[in-house]
């Protein structure tokens, strides 16, 4: 076993594009705030695309990008807080929709770590079972989630899928270098979506559930710059590498102050930390995927490049997986 390699990868985002001034017309906010506070211009939403039809255009492309036929996929991982049902799963969904049909197929919930998380359970999949092709996206609507009367959170998410088709190709180096994972169970309470309360004639009515998006965003930017910088120096730490040897970090979108935060404790130059946010919001599960594919498209991560993968949200959960492009 030769390790994961990431063969290609590809992005689908919705059509519609609300902007702040948009954002303003409906709430108390403004351009300047969201932009000084956040980096965001805009963000992508839902009108009738699905987290799962946004998840399977993302298969279709890795699937014409790389030549594979369906039937080559053994494994579809789709990492997601926001599935169109509870079940059957995303992953299941794009299995039938691609017609994978020799592929196991499921969902896992890490919120904005999805992707990494993702990785660590594909890579271990597919060295376990011996496969060969696994397509992991990240996928999201988080719009349906989000209370658009609060303008503490919706300004801040938007919707969009993207992911990657990995292979144990034997006859390729293989891409994983070191990773470090963590689950900060205790801390949950701080970033909260998508309650769904005991529901029968036995419940007691009084006990109220919120759908929507609620969280501590002071509590969740200190989590942040102090927990991602810590797991990418136990991750560089594991493969005596030093912060000099990324060429590329690929950060969780949730805010461009967070990442320069980041960059400022890590002694790491801005240049090595591309920012998408402007363009995307926060897409959870979707932001590194996203952000990946763009850099790979532009040239800007090429070939042989180290590229540090770190996220963090809901959970909480932080993880980071080194790997070489
Ligand atoms: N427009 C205008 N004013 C606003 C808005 C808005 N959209 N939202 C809040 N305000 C106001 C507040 O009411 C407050 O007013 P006050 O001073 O009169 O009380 C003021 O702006 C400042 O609000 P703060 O919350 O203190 O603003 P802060 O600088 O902390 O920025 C933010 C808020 C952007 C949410 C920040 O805390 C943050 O980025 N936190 C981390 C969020 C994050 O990374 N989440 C990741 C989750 S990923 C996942 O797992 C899904």
């Amino acid at each position: 076993f030769e390790d994961f390699k990431i063969i290609t990868t590809a992005s689908s985002v919705p059509k519609r594009v609300v902007d702040n001034d948009e954002l303003s017309t409906m709430m108390d906010t403004s351009d300047e705030w969201i932009t000084q506070r956040t980096g965001i211009k805009r963000r992508h939403v839902a009108v009738t695309e699905t987290t799962s039809s946004l998840a399977t255009e993302v298969a279709e492309k890795l699937l014409d990008q790389s030549g594979l036929t369906p039937a080559d996929i053994d494994l579809i991982v789709v990492a997601t807080m926001s599935p169109d049902y509870l079940t059957p799963s995303v992953g299941a969904m794009v299995q039938g929709n691609i017609g994978a049909d020799d592929a196991i197929a499921f969902d896992i919930d890490a919120a904005c770590s999805g992707f990494v998380y993702g990785l660590k359970v594909v890579r271990q999949m597919l060295k376990a079972d011996h496969q060969m092709h696994a397509i992991l996206i990240g996928a999201e609507t988080l719009s349906k989630l989000l209370d658009w009367h609060d303008r503490s959170t919706a300004v801040l998410f938007g919707d969009g899928a993207a992911g990657a088709l990995i292979s144990n190709q034997p006859r390729e180096p293989g891409s994983f270098i070191s990773e470090d994972l963590a689950t900060l169970g205790k801390l949950g309470k701080h970033l909260t979506a998508g309650q769904v309360g005991v529901k029968s004639p036995f419940a007691d009515d009084d006990v109220s559930y919120s759908p929507f998006f609620k969280m501590n965003g002071h509590r969740v930017y200190g989590f942040a710059v102090k927990n991602v910088p810590e797991s990418i120096n136990r991750a560089l730490a594991r493969a005596k590498l030093s912060i000099d040897d990324i060429d590329c970090f690929v950060l969780h979108q949730a805010n461009e102050r967070i990442i320069e935060k980041i960059a400022e404790t890590l002694g790491a130059p801005m240049s090595k930390f591309p920012v998408n946010i402007n363009e995307y919001g926060n897409t959870s599960a979707a932001s590194e995927p996203i952000l990946l594919a763009e850099l790979i498209d532009q040239h800007i991560i090429k070939r042989g490049d180290v590229v540090a993968l770190s996220g963090f949200g809901g959970g909480l959960t932080v993880g980071t997986m080194i790997i070489k492009y």
